[in-house]
């Protein structure tokens, strides 16, 4: 990656030269009727026409780029290239936050046509710290204000989901403030040294079946009537407005572009993953209970055919989170020519961890333990370590290898002991990496 940037008075401007591949075309990939049918996992390591990828470098130029394609053509949808116009402002700082403990910045991210929405890029970075700080990055579901108690945050003025706190006719209201303090634990990943930058998804993209608001008008989309079979979906939106976020991420100075979280919860833990497979400057990726359309399998075996979200359901409840050519898929899943493992590998050999509750089957946590046994040998060929426990470990034991997997009794929610294991997890790679 190549990185200029420049001050303009309160300004400050990137401009981006190249950070994350993505193609801009749809592929000469077969219809979904014509590929073939495998209850199997495909085997990462050989290609779509059949040849095997033997070779670290094989999989870099070859089978990596293919599987990104894929991902993009049958389910995630195209997503733009990288415009060349990111810029930021800090609009305001706070170096008192939590009794002077960090220093808060708020800062505007700028991209594309000139209409196109800005992301509110909430960011806590600990005072207290040698050199530049790790930082978890990932997108939150009700608002900036909704994780800490600031009136100095405004409120996103960008449609909302009823069900977020204080929330009223799809519009945010004070009443909603510091409502998830908890759900993004601030204060508690400041004391452990973490950075945390979060926006609120609905910048990128608000969370409904309408591609007429957020930024698929100024990329291409010109509403739901007009789009193609691989139009990039909400995922893909979400996803592309992470590294819009890691663009700014990168060139300040208090943080350590090399040690980037991405993290979600359920879509958003979806959203991360994706992101992580697609943009390498994410050096951790963090999927909490993400399930159906992210870290777990499409092809459902056991109870899961009983107990977890089907690609069917998915596509039928949330039309608006894939592409369209995704719903071809639906009542044949064994045509699909990856599984999510595959996704996983994408992110190879940089650290995956899974994390789950026992009463969130919806979201598969047996099938997504064998997503990560099916990239183990992605990692293995890269030369990393990989996933050697056979079977799902007990509850409350992680496993904290390059392929890290944890499970505890509750819910699905993202709690702050869910934050501890993210941070036990993040400082034993980044202790082990040199
Ligand atoms: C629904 C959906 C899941 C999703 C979850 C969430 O339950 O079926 O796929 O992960 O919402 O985002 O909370």
């Amino acid at each position: 990656m190549k990185l200029t940037w420049m001050r303009l008075g309160p300004f400050i401007v990137g401009l981006l030269l190249a950070s994350c591949e993505s193609p801009t075309m749809a592929q000469p990939f077969p219809e979904p009727a014509a590929l073939p049918q495998t209850t199997q996992l495909p085997d990462p390591l050989v290609m779509l026409k059949g040849q095997p990828v033997e070779t670290s470098q094989q999989w870099r130029d070859e089978r990596r780029p293919e599987l990104k394609a894929l991902f993009q053509h049958y389910m995630y949808g195209v997503p733009p290239p990288t415009p060349k116009n990111v810029s930021w402002k800090l609009e305001r700082d706070d170096a008192h936050y939590f009794g002077g403990k960090a220093t808060k910045k708020e800062v505007t991210v700028r991209f594309g046509p000139p209409q196109t929405p800005a992301i509110h890029l909430l960011l806590v970075i600990p005072n207290k710290r040698r050199g530049p700080a790790p930082c978890f990055v990932g997108l939150n579901f009700c608002g900036n204000h909704a994780l800490v108690d600031d009136p100095a945050i405004p409120l996103p003025d960008v449609w909302m989901p009823d069900h977020c706190p204080g929330c009223r006719d799809g519009k945010a209201a004070e009443a909603g403030r510091g409502t998830q303090k908890d759900v993004w634990a601030l204060e508690q990943s400041i004391d452990r040294g973490y950075a945390v930058a979060t926006c609120y998804c609905g910048d990128i993209d608000p969370d409904k079946n309408d591609f007429t608001d957020g930024v698929h008008p100024h990329f291409g989309s010109r509403g739901s009537a007009t789009r193609g079979p691989h139009d990039w979906g909400t995922i893909a939106a979400w996803a592309w407005g992470l590294s819009r976020c890691a663009d700014y991420l990168v060139a300040d100075k208090d943080l350590d572009p090399r040690r980037m979280i991405v993290v979600g919860h359920s879509r958003l833990g979806k959203t991360a993953l994706l992101a992580g497979a697609l943009d390498e400057r994410f050096a951790i990726v963090i999927p909490h209970q993400a399930g159906c359309g992210g870290s777990a399998p499409n092809r459902k075996t056991g109870d899961a055919l009983q107990k977890a979200e089907s690609v069917k359901r998915i596509n039928t409840a949330f039309p608006h989170w894939f592409c369209d050519e995704f719903k071809k898929f639906n009542d044949e899943v064994d045509r699909l020519p990856f599984d999510q493992h595959c996704l996983i590998a994408l992110c190879a050999p940089r650290p995956v961890l899974l994390t789950n509750a026992v009463d969130d089957q919806w979201a598969d946590p047996d099938g997504q333990f064998q997503m990560l046994q099916g990239a183990d040998p992605v990692y293995r060929l890269l030369g990393s370590e990989g996933l050697d426990q056979k079977s799902r470990p007990e509850l409350d034991m992680l496993i904290s290898g390059p392929l890290g997997y944890f499970i505890h009794g509750g819910k699905h929610s993202m709690t702050p002991d869910d934050w501890r294991v993210f941070m036990n997890y993040a400082d034993k790679q980044f202790a082990a990496t040199p």
